[in-house]
């Protein structure tokens, strides 16, 4: 708690310092994505998938993977409480939603499933986008499919299994235009999944990292990541990194309050 308190000031800190943004890919990016107030037809669709979710009161026995969520460890959870504690928030998905319908990518990956928030924001926001999401639980994957199907989002794949083997086989399978991890949140995770993912990005690739100040380690993971030779530009919204690998750009990191 009391690191990410530090890490907040020292965020904010940071993007009150942030220059002038003189690259136009990064200032589109900002205003006609980021800021976009305009409310998207979408948005009532993704309240509704999260509101049935929140008011859930089942319970399901799930098996627990990595760092996941710090306060969630029982084996019987309440649907609602997944969904509060491990789930997107509302703000996040519709911001998520945004870069999907943004940057239009015809392949997404999510790593890291849990009910499908995050998953049926991008569903939503862009019905051309095809998503494969990664889950290991598979009673919460097979709830994620059960609200898939009855919210008729019939563009996402959820493939069950340990990240260690499923990801392996995705990465080698498919290209993915953008790949949102979102799942085992420890520096080690993060970089390994992070290098196998970087095995076939192309010039147009992103990907978001979420918590990257959640923790020590996670912050190191994200500085391991800014520095590596392939990426060229990245965003820190303070609960995303954002990665670029275009080539010909100046490798830049800004730091954007969103
Ligand atoms: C933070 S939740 C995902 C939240 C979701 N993306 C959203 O925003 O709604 C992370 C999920 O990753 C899964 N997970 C973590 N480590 C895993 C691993 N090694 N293999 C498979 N699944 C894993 C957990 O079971 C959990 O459901």
């Amino acid at each position: 708690m009391i690191f990410q308190f530090k890490s907040y000031i020292k965020f904010l800190v940071k993007s009150g310092l942030q220059p002038g943004i003189h690259s136009p890919f990064i200032y589109g990016l900002i205003n006609q994505c980021f800021k976009d107030k305009t409310k998207k037809e979408w948005y009532k669709q993704f309240e509704n998938y999260r509101d049935s979710l929140l008011k859930n009161p089942t319970t399901i026995s799930t098996e627990d993977f990595g760092a996941g969520s710090k306060s969630l460890q029982k084996n019987n959870r309440k649907i609602s409480k997944i969904a509060k504690k491990a789930g997107i928030t509302l703000k996040r998905g519709q911001l998520l939603g945004r870069i999907i319908a943004y940057f239009n990518p015809k392949e997404v990956l999510e790593i890291g499933t849990s009910v499908g928030l995050a998953t049926s924001a991008m569903g939503f926001a862009n019905s051309s986008t095809h998503i494969t999401s990664l889950e290991g639980c598979t009673s919460t994957a097979n709830l994620a499919k059960e609200y898939f199907n009855k919210f008729e989002l019939n563009n996402i794949n959820i493939i069950i299994g340990n990240f260690d083997t499923t990801l392996t086989d995705v990465i080698k399978q498919n290209a993915f235009d953008l790949i949102y991890f979102d799942g085992n949140h420890k520096k080690e995770a993060t970089i390994h999944y992070f290098e196998q993912c970087l095995s076939n990005v192309h010039n147009d690739s992103i990907f978001i990292f979420d918590d990257i100040n959640w923790s020590k380690g996670m912050k190191e993971a994200w500085l391991y990541i800014k520095q590596h030779p392939k990426v060229t530009v990245t965003v820190d919204t303070y609960f995303w990194g954002i990665v670029f690998f275009r080539k010909g750009q100046v490798k830049q990191h800004f730091t954007i309050k969103v």
